[in-house]
């Protein structure tokens, strides 16, 4: 099926001083579910995604890297790029802002806005935050002059510079938002711009003398150009602004913006100004989604909780962190990661109540009809109370997407996944078998597989590498993404051979997973994170830490576990045995006989299955990968104490 119907969808661009984590795969996540299903609707779609690269903040991580900003940029981006990738990311453009491109685009809407009185120069005095790049007015400071975002203290500052008159486009754009009352999701961040903007616009400082690094400003270069001012624009970038009019005309103002509640003053208040001084559109829809939280506590560096979406994948498949992420909490509310949480949800959610449907209903097309589907011509009430469900399922699906509602869409498929169970339950096909009413064996294998071809494609922008699975399990041609919601409209064809394969999604074990995750933190706290800083302690917390003088007396490799040993220490009144993850560094051999310093009062673990009573101290090198186990000057008896 095809359609004029055009759909433009957007991630932030993402600054690159930072490593992606899970908050970053998140957006990026859901926007290409809504590419992926506005593709399967048959909508043109543009859906792009990027990298923020100028500013104090790159310019600053650069510096302290001892590296150029161009240098940091091109390193980082490739994390981004690399983990698009991984998490099956099917993005049309990813856009650099240094790229020429970009850069051509800014200063001519820089220029544009001087020469029609838009931006005007003049100076600047006020406080700054130099990680949040931005002036933070009087009435919004913190405690002591600090930033109301990250509380560190702010800068006094004095600068020349160009400003952008917001306060022009005030009126334009509550008129606008008072038009459009959807075109801020959700209801509760409307009216908090909304309140915003009738609070009054102050113009905008839209450059910067402080730095080099930047875009100059067209004719002054002695200034670049505001870092989110710059950022913002590259939407218009990728649209092909101002020279591509096909592209323009079809894919704006149909722009949808996913982003973090973080940042939505600048998408929902500066960019459509901008956008109104340069006689555009502002955006049809802005979506600030929540904040996702790790174990309940804020994601930090410092705190070492930083969830790495590469390692998730690694360990739970892609489909599954999809699906999690976008399952477990509603979009546009907070939430909160946790492993255990995933795990249940890919037994419950993916093997038993998928999986499983999946699993049964090809394994009696085996069975009873040597592979093939055939033809439903004994009927029941039955079958068509489930096809009915399966109709309204699809339409609520629609409903649910059209709303960025993920969470509801999926549980509305699976609700039909609990029927289309349920049904097998009911209509005991094994039964039918054994009795040889082949006829209304046809019928109820031939319902279950019109239901599991719906449940395939509804699952596609999701979870698309298991849709086409599925797909081709059901014996169907070419994939689910090929063959679009349309695809659903007909009746399962007969005739079809299924090719039942390995299970979607195995079960995991909980106890065993429990094990291997301790093991993991093990190994993890001897990973390389140089450059951060903890906060500070007070001599008392320090006193906590029990650390004596210990030898080794024994080391052997864990096994099914390759970064582990399993070592005895001797600490002169007792010996005890730790886990510890430095086997990557140390041989067996090289370790027994080293006097060592032990962190004696941890609490204890279980590790793959052996007791793990304390923790050894190693220095891990700051430059490159390696790492040195503490030992004394000098002889000491063991046990004893160190201040
Ligand atoms: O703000 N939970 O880039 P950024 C959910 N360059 N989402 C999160 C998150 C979390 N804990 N942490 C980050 C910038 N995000 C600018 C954007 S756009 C013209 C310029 C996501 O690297 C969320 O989408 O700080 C948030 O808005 C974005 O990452 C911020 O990424
Ligand atoms: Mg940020």
């Amino acid at each position: 099926m095809s359609s004029d119907r055009t759909f433009y969808v957007t991630t932030p661009i993402y600054y690159v001083n930072d490593v992606p984590h899970i908050g970053h795969a998140y957006t990026t996540i859901a926007a290409d579910v809504l590419a992926l299903y506005h593709r399967m609707a048959g909508d043109r779609v543009l859906f792009c995604t990027g990298t923020d690269e100028h500013g104090q903040k790159i310019q600053a991580t650069a510096q302290a890297k001892g590296m150029t900003a161009q240098e940091l940029a091109d390193r980082t981006v490739e994390n981004f790029r690399r983990l698009w990738e991984v998490l099956h990311i099917t993005h049309d453009d990813f856009i650099r802002t240094t790229e020429p491109r970009h850069e051509r685009v800014v200063q001519a809407i820089f220029q544009k806005l001087i020469d029609q009185g838009d931006i005007y120069k003049g100076t600047y005095e006020g406080l700054y935050c130099v990680p949040c790049e931005t002036y933070v007015p009087e009435s919004q400071m913190g405690e002591g002059h600090t930033c109301p975002d990250c509380r560190r203290p702010l800068q006094p500052m004095t600068e020349e510079s160009y400003f952008f008159r917001i306060s022009r486009y005030q009126e334009a754009l509550l008129k606008f938002y008072e038009e459009n009352p959807d075109a801020i999701q959700p209801r509760s961040r409307y009216n908090e711009v909304v309140s915003f903007i009738r609070s009054g616009l102050n113009d905008q400082s839209v450059s910067r003398t402080t730095l080099k690094w930047g875009i100059p400003v067209p004719g002054d270069e002695r200034h670049v150009i505001y870092v989110w001012f710059d950022a913002l624009i590259n939407y218009l970038t990728v649209c092909g602004y101002p020279d591509d009019e096909e592209r323009m005309a079809a894919f704006w103002p149909a722009v949808h913006h996913l982003v973090g509640k973080d940042i939505i003053r600048f998408h929902c208040v500066v960019w459509p100004a901008m956008l109104l001084a340069l006689g555009l559109t502002p955006p049809r829809k802005v979506f600030a989604h929540g904040w996702w939280t790790v174990e309940g506590e804020k994601m930090s560096k410092s705190k070492g909780n930083v969830v790495d979406p590469f390692e998730m994948v690694d360990l739970y498949g892609v489909d599954a962190f999809r699906y999690f992420l976008l399952r477990e909490v509603a979009f546009g509310n907070d939430g909160d990661f946790s492993e255990l949480a995933m795990v249940q949800r890919i037994n419950s959610d993916l093997a038993n109540d998928l999986g499983n449907l999946l699993n049964r209903t090809l394994q009696m097309v085996e069975r009873f009809q040597g592979g093939r589907v055939l033809g439903a011509t004994e009927k029941e009430p039955l079958d068509e109370e489930i096809l009915a469900a399966a109709e309204a399922t699809r339409r609520t699906y629609d409903e649910a997407m059209g709303e960025f509602a993920f969470d509801e869409a999926l549980k509305a498929l699976w609700t039909l996944i609990g029927k289309g169970n349920k049904y097998i339950d009911t209509t005991m096909p094994w039964k039918l078998g054994k009795e040889g009413r082949s006829d209304r064996l046809a019928a109820v294998l031939s319902t279950l597989c019109t239901v599991l071809r719906l449940a395939a494609l509804l699952v596609s922008p999701v979870m698309p590498a298991t849709a086409r699975t599925m797909w081709r399990q059901l014996g169907l041609e070419g994939t689910p993404e090929e063959a679009g919601f349309a695809a659903a409209d007909s009746p399962f064809p007969a005739g079809i051979i299924v090719a039942k394969g390995d299970v979607l999604f195995p079960r995991i074990d909980i106890e065993a997973w429990k094990e291997a995750r301790a093991a993991r933190e093990i190994a993890k706290s001897f990973d390389p994170d140089p450059g951060e800083h903890e906060e500070e302690i007070s001599i008392d917390d320090f006193r906590k830490v029990e650390l004596r003088v210990a030898r080794i007396v024994a080391a052997e490799p864990v096994p099914k576990a390759d970064k582990l040993f399993r070592i005895d220490v001797d600490l002169g009144y007792e010996r005890r045995t730790i886990v510890s993850g430095i086997r990557e560094y140390y041989k067996a051999e090289d370790l027994v006989g080293k006097t060592i310093i032990v962190v004696c009062n941890l609490k204890p673990a279980k590790l793959r299955g052996v007791e793990s009573r304390g923790m050894l101290l190693a220095a891990e090198s700051c430059r490159d990968d390696s790492l040195a186990l503490l030992t004394l000057d000098g002889a000491m008896a063991l046990g004893s104490r160190i201040h």
